[in-house]
């Protein structure tokens, strides 16, 4: 995987699935139709691997992380998932489209990712979707800078890649694809019940968070938390302020 990363199955079905409720919308975009051959790029548990399938397509879910593709097959045992890297994969003009929810922020090779999503696609093939855009979780990374330097600590982890319009569809024309739809909008994403912070930041943080010694961890977790609750713990409860990035792009 491009960049060190710490992906947890259980915890993620069990308090995350909003990432792949709140994908329903690309799928929509995304229009599957029978018989089309489909990637999803990122696919994480497998969810909207197989809510694209339900359509009647051929889906093939793609994951870098062992753990996320073993529950996916777990999941769903009729459909095929495949343990690579996005960087790596070598599909050569096999698929009508390629399809990613929430999870090209997690690849920090945007260039190589781009130019692999391109060799994938038959010509006139699609990309659509959907990650976090130039602006994500600016408060959370800001919290989280604080606490780690309050703790003697640096933040060495490849960041995650949050792109504007402009980069991403540059990055995309570069690779032979033409950026046909870009929306970059705020979607403050509510978070599930007082712990929701503290949750989100041992998922999607995890890693961060290993910076710092294993006997303060839960104290800067407790103190990033504490640093949030007034800019992102409204009337009902936590909220992460994600921005996201939508795109469709053709292979020209
Ligand atoms: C937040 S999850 C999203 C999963 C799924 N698309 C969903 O909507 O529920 C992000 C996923 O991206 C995967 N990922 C990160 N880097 C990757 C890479 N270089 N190649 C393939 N998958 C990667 C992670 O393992 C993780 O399962």
């Amino acid at each position: 995987m491009s960049a060190r990363q710490s992906w947890n199955p259980e915890l993620y079905e069990a308090r995350h699935a909003f990432v792949w409720q709140l994908g329903a919308g690309v799928i929509e975009l995304l229009e599957p139709k029978a018989g089309e051959r489909i990637l999803d790029l990122g696919c994480g548990t497998g969810q909207l691997t197989e809510r694209i399938a339900q359509g009647g397509a051929q889906v093939t879910g793609l994951d870098a992380s062992a753990e996320m593709i073993g529950q996916a097959r777990q999941n769903y045992p009729k459909l095929e998932f495949v343990l690579d890297d996005a960087a790596k994969m070598r599909y050569e003009g096999e698929f009508d489209a390629v399809f990613s929810n929430a999870a090209l922020h997690w690849m920090p090779d945007a260039e190589a990712v781009a130019r692999a999503i391109a060799r994938a696609l038959k010509p006139g093939g699609r990309l659509v979707a959907e990650f976090g855009g130039k602006g994500n979780i600016a408060q959370i990374e800001q919290a989280l800078d604080a606490v780690l330097a309050a703790f003697g600590a640096t933040r060495s982890e490849k960041r995650n890649y949050f792109p504007s319009i402009a980069e991403y569809a540059a990055v995309l024309e570069r690779a032979g694809l033409e950026t046909r739809m870009a929306q970059l909008f705020e979607r403050p994403t509510p978070l599930e019940g007082e712990a929701g912070m503290a949750n989100w930041l041992r998922q999607f943080r995890g890693h961060t968070l290993e910076a710092i010694e294993p006997a303060r961890r839960e104290a800067a977790l407790a103190e990033v938390v504490a640093r949030l609750r007034p800019v992102l713990h409204g009337e009902s409860g936590w909220y992460a302020d994600y921005r996201r990035l939508r795109v469709i792009a053709v292979k020209v």
